[in-house]
Parts: structure tokens; C-alpha cells; sequence
């Protein structure tokens, strides 16, 4: 065993798993929803009851929420900031974080992660690659995210087999084809990269198992040193891709550093396929469990770009984000000291009844679905939120549109992620073959 390994694993997830254990035991619904399968594949009444304690509930590692108006309030306010809670740690344990640290790896929620940095420097990545993924320039590529999803439903249609599973053969390759392809990812690398952002998934969460932190350390290590590469590969070698337009763009004359380079590029391709894979699995089995709505967006086809807020509303692909509190402050009347931790559970917040009706019912004609937080809001708002409902509806449509009988079959399996909600596996049947 790597023992700079141990260390950070026992400071960063053992501690935290012995007291979740203990307290998933006692019925604390945040150590519930971390650690236990069953709530975690069923979170939505344990949401109820959060939110029917108040706007914010004290939890055994923070404050948590699945209050609509109270997590939007968070998420937008300057009296929170992202990344890691501060820590006070003594003097031994401190020495043993700075020794296990090493030597620093890429991380999706530490700096200098878009995710994990606020004020200027967070304003100066985003104005970086913000161009790039605007709503208008994303809106030019509907055209490229449509061909990618014609090819790949010409591969299932050319299937040998009936039955396949939809999330390795179609929910996965479109998002991660056209995030590569904006990145300049060689077709060959594509697999690998693929493998890093299934062993990198787990990254987001706490608590984690001693053998699931060492798949997870090694394959962010493993997709540093291949970012490493593919970076220089574009500095000798520039194409049109966004990639190789930020090693050189600067920003009131600065370059990105190597360390921010790879930061910045590493989350961009995770972000872009391991959030919207599940985007494209709930999706396909919501609409297969529900015949009644696919109908109507048979018979109306309009209706697919509020479909897709719909499915982000009801199975929300990030369930939820954090944010310390930079002073004493108050979050809809309840105190929140300086340092404390606040748990945004966007997936509650989705199905919060004071702001949608029926917030169960899973409804492609909900007027306001698009007041969903599953994109979070405020400065750290998703960034591809764009491509992502570009990849949405183009990709639904076109797979129910192909495949007219698709059905689900059985051996469905969750992933089994936290803070990432979807499908492993969803096998189906794809039936009669429509063009
Ligand atoms: C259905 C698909 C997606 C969902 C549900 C989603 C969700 C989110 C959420 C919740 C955040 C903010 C987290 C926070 O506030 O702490 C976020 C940020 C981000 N997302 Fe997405 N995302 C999706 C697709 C994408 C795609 C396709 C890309 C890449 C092109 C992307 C790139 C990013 C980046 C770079 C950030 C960081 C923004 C910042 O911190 O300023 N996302 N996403």
C-alpha cells in the first residue's frame, strides 16, 4: 500500500466514512444519502423530508438543503465561496496533509478547477473558454452534434444483436464524440479517455472506500500525464479546436499556466461527457416508463427542448454542489457561521412543490421545468449548459425517432456515484429500424 496514499485517503475519506457510517445508523438523512444504495437510488423522500425541517438542515457533515429558494439563494451569493471547507487541522495532522499531498495531480473540485476557484482568477478561466461555449456559438454546432448522432445510431441500427446496452453504445459516445471533437481529441485516444472519466467519476464524492479512492487516484493521475501530452501535442501541432486556441490566448496579456491548462481542459472533457451520458439514460428510460409523454413529443416534436428540461428537472444529473460560508451570514432567516459547509441538494430543490406543482409527475409539458438548478446558478453555472441541451434534444430525438418500438429490457443498473446520478447499464431492445 502507497503510503502517501493511505494518509490522504484516511485524512480525506476514512475519517469522514466512520462518521457517516455511525450516522447513517442513527437515521441522519446526509450520511443516509451518501452511504446507503437503497436511499440513494429512491433520494427523493428523504428530500421531502429534509425540506419539511426548513429551509436549511444541520446534517452531520454540513448544513443541507432541498429548498428551492434557499439553494438558488446560496449558489448566488457572495457570502459563500467554492472549494474545500478550511480545515483547522493541529499541527501533526497538517505536517501529514502537506506530506501525502506530493506532488500535485489535477482534481476536479481543487484549484485551480473552475469548479474550485472564486473572484478574479475563476472570472479570468471563465473568459477564456466562456466564448467558445456560448449559447449562440454552441447553437452552430447543433449541425455537428446532429451527424455525430445519425453515425451512431447507423452503428446500432447495424447492431448484430436485438438488445444493447444504450448507455455504453449510444448515452456515452455522443456527448464524449462531440466534446472531443471541440477539444481536438484524436479518434485513437478516445477510449482511454473515456476509461479516465469512468475511474475519475467517484472524484466528486466523499466517503469513499479505500479501494474505490485508489481506482479514482489512479486514473486522475493516469488522465494527467495523457492531458500533459495531448497539450504539447497541440503546442507542436495547433488545429482549429478550442484546446489549441487556449495554449495560446491570453487574458490582459497572460497565458494559462500548465497547471491551469490542464485543469481547465481536464474538466472541460470530463464535465462535457460524464454529466450529459446520464442526461441521455434517464432521459431514454423516463420516456420508455412513461408512454403517455412520449407520445406527445411524437406528436408534437416542438415540445423536445422542454422535454429535456424536464428530465433535468426530475432526475437531476448532478444531485448537488457545496459552498462555505465566507462570513457569518443567514440563508432564508437560518444562521450560517463563517467556515460552515452548506450542501445544495439540487435534485430537492428540482422537486420542491413551492415552486413546481406536482413536483413527483414526470411532465414534458411542465411550464416552468427550465426553473430547475440541475445546471446550479450564479457565477459557477454550468458552462456547457448550452451544448448539453443542444446534446439532449438532438440525441433523444433522434433515438426515439429511429428506433420507433425501442423498449426497455431488463438488467438495468445505477451508477453507483453520488454526486453523478444515472445509468451503468440500460439495456434495450431497439425493435423496428425507422430510415
Ligand atoms: C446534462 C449535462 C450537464 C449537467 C447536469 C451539468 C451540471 C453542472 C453543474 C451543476 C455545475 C456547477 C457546479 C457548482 O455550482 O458547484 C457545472 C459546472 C460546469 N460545467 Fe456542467 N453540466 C453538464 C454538462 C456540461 C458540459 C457538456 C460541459 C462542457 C462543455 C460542462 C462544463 C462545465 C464547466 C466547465 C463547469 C464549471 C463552471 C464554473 O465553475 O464556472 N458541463 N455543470
Amino acid at each position: 500500500m502507497n503510503a502517501r496514499r493511505a494518509v490522504r485517503w484516511t485524512l480525506q475519506h476514512g475519517l469522514a466514512r466512520r462518521v457517516l457510517t455511525r450516522a447513517a445508523r442513527q437515521g441522519d438523512p446526509q450520511a443516509l444519502l451518501i452511504m446507503d444504495a437503497d436511499t440513494r437510488a429512491h433520494p427523493y423522500a428523504l428530500h421531502d423530508t429534509v425540506r419539511a425541517a426548513g429551509p436549511l438542515l444541520r446534517g452531520r457533515l454540513s448544513w443541507v438543503s432541498t429548498n428551492h429558494a434557499a439553494c438558488k439563494e446560496v449558489l448566488r451569493s457572495d457570502d459563500f465561496r467554492t472549494g474545500p471547507p478550511e480545515t483547522p487541522l493541529s499541527g501533526l495532522v497538517a505536517r501529514l496533509a502537506e506530506w501525502s499531498a506530493g506532488q500535485h495531480v489535477l482534481h476536479p473540485v481543487e484549484p485551480p478547477s473552475l469548479l474550485a476557484v472564486d473572484g478574479e482568477q475563476h472570472a479570468r478561466y471563465r473568459r477564456l473558454v466562456s466564448r467558445v461555449f456560448s449559447a449562440r456559438a454552441v447553437e452552430a454546432l447543433r449541425g455537428d452534434v446532429t451527424h455525430t448522432a445519425g453515425r451512431l445510431l447507423d452503428e446500432l441500427a447495424a447492431s448484430t444483436t436485438s438488445e444493447v446496452d444504450l448507455v455504453e453504445r449510444y448515452a456515452t459516445l455522443l456527448p464524449l464524440t462531440v466534446i472531443s471533437d471541440i477539444l481536438g481529441v484524436p479518434e485513437a485516444d478516445r477510449p482511454q479517455v473515456l476509461t479516465f472519466g469512468a475511474g475519475a467519476a467517484p472524484s466528486l464524492d466523499v466517503g469513499l472506500s479505500w479501494s474505490e479512492f485508489s481506482h479514482v487516484d489512479t486514473s486522475l493521475r493516469a488522465f494527467d500525464a495523457w492531458l500533459g501530452t495531448h497539450l504539447q501535442r497541440l503546442r507542436e501541432n495547433p488545429g482549429t479546436d478550442l484546446l489549441s486556441q487556449l495554449v495560446v490566448a491570453t487574458d490582459d496579456g497572460r497565458r494559462l499556466s500548465e497547471d491551469e491548462l490542464r485543469a481547465t481542459a481536464g474538466l472541460l472533457l470530463a464535465a462535457g461527457f460524464e454529466t450529459t451520458v446520464n442526461l441521455i439514460g434517464s432521459g431514454t428510460e423516463l420516456l420508455l416508463r412513461h408512454p403517455d409523454q412520449l407520445a406527445r413529443l411524437r406528436a408534437e416534436p416542438e415540445r423536445w427542448g422542454n422535454a429535456v428540461e424536464e428530465v433535468l428537472r426530475h432526475e437531476s444529473p448532478v444531485q448537488v454542489t457545496a459552498r462555505v460560508a465566507v462570513r457569518d451570514t443567514s440563508v432564508q432567516g437560518v444562521a450560517v457561521r463563517k467556515g460552515h459547509l452548506v450542501a445544495t441538494m439540487l435534485a430537492g430543490a428540482n422537486r420542491d412543490p413551492a415552486v413546481f406543482t406536482d413536483p413527483h409527475v414526470f411532465d414534458v409539458d411542465r411550464a416552468n421545468a427550465r426553473e430547475h438548478l440541475s445546471f446550479s446558478a450564479g457565477r459557477h453555472f454550468c458552462l456547457g449548459a448550452a451544448l448539453a441541451r443542444i446534446e439532449g434534444e438532438v440525441g433523444l430525438r433522434a433515438l426515439f425517432e429511429r428506433f420507433p418500438d425501442l423498449a426497455l429490457a431488463p438488467g438495468a443498473q445505477r451508477r453507483p456515484t453520488r454526486v453523478l446520478r444515472g445509468w451503468e447499464r440500460l439495456p434495450v431492445r431497439l425493435g423496428t429500424l425507422v430510415g
